[in-house]
């Protein structure tokens, strides 16, 4: 797990898989459907690829995202020159940006780069910038097979080493920061629900959204990950 929070390491990774991420919008459409109307400033932390904030900001929300990695952040800059002045390189540990400046702070696999400890630090700071409702999306440790499937692959290759967590093991570590915490499981195993409906061109912000709500954890051990919302305090 280290080296997922190792810079020069995702210098390398960005410039072999930035394109390939391109292919799979299913996370911002996820967010959209979450995202309240009033909720108009949006962070985006560890954006790696930055798919999900050219989205956001395709769909008419003010999406700022932060990377590390200056390849990540300079091939961005050059796929989506009309949001280059939303495109920053910063770390998420000492965050460049005012108490309170964003409604909504979000991430996608970011946590499952670190230990309790640095998570407890990345909270803090994501609070402090945030003004309303923090998202996270971490990888699920109730879907048994996904957690096999990681296992194998990781012998080759590091970016498959990302820590899992249970839904007692995220609400602790949010809770310090956050109160009236959700958490929806979200992610290829609803193949029939949400990313079907994104598949098919119907996943607008309504439907989901009904989706989310009508069949809450029934899918929680065949999900990718677990996205968790919380106020923060
Ligand atoms: C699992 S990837 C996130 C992928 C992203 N959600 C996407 O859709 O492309 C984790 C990202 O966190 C970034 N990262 C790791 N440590 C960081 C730090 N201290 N500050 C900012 N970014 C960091 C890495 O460069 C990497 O892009």
């Amino acid at each position: 797990m280290e080296l997922l929070n190792n810079k020069n390491y995702w210098d390398q990774e960005w410039c072999k898989i930035f394109d390939k991420y391109q292919n799979d919008p299913r996370f911002a459409h996820y967010l959209y459907a979450i995202l309240e109307r009033d909720e108009k400033r949006i962070l985006e932390i560890g954006a790696g690829s930055f798919r999900d904030m050219e989205k956001l900001n395709k769909w008419d929300i003010e999406c700022y995202g932060i990377d590390f990695s200056n390849k990540s952040v300079e091939k961005a800059q050059t796929k989506f020159p009309q949001y280059r002045h939303l495109i920053i390189q910063a770390n998420a540990f000492k965050l460049p940006f005012d108490d309170s400046f964003f409604d909504v702070s979000y991430h996608n696999g970011f946590w499952s780069c670190f230990s309790n400890d640095d998570i407890n630090s990345l909270a803090c700071e994501q609070s402090r910038i945030t003004k309303k409702r923090m998202i996270v999306a971490v990888h699920n440790a109730h879907n048994s097979s996904f957690v096999e499937y990681f296992n194998k692959l990781k012998v080759d290759d590091p970016l498959y080493s990302a820590r899992f967590f249970t839904i007692s093991e995220i609400t602790s570590l949010l809770e310090k920061y956050c109160y009236d915490i959700q958490i929806i499981p979200v992610g290829k195993g609803k193949k029939l629900y949400e990313d079907y409906l994104i598949n098919l061109g119907l996943g607008s912000r309504d439907n989901l959204k009904k989706c989310f709500f009508y069949h809450k954890m029934d899918l929680l051990e065949h999900s990718e990950r677990l996205l968790c919302i919380g106020q923060v305090k």
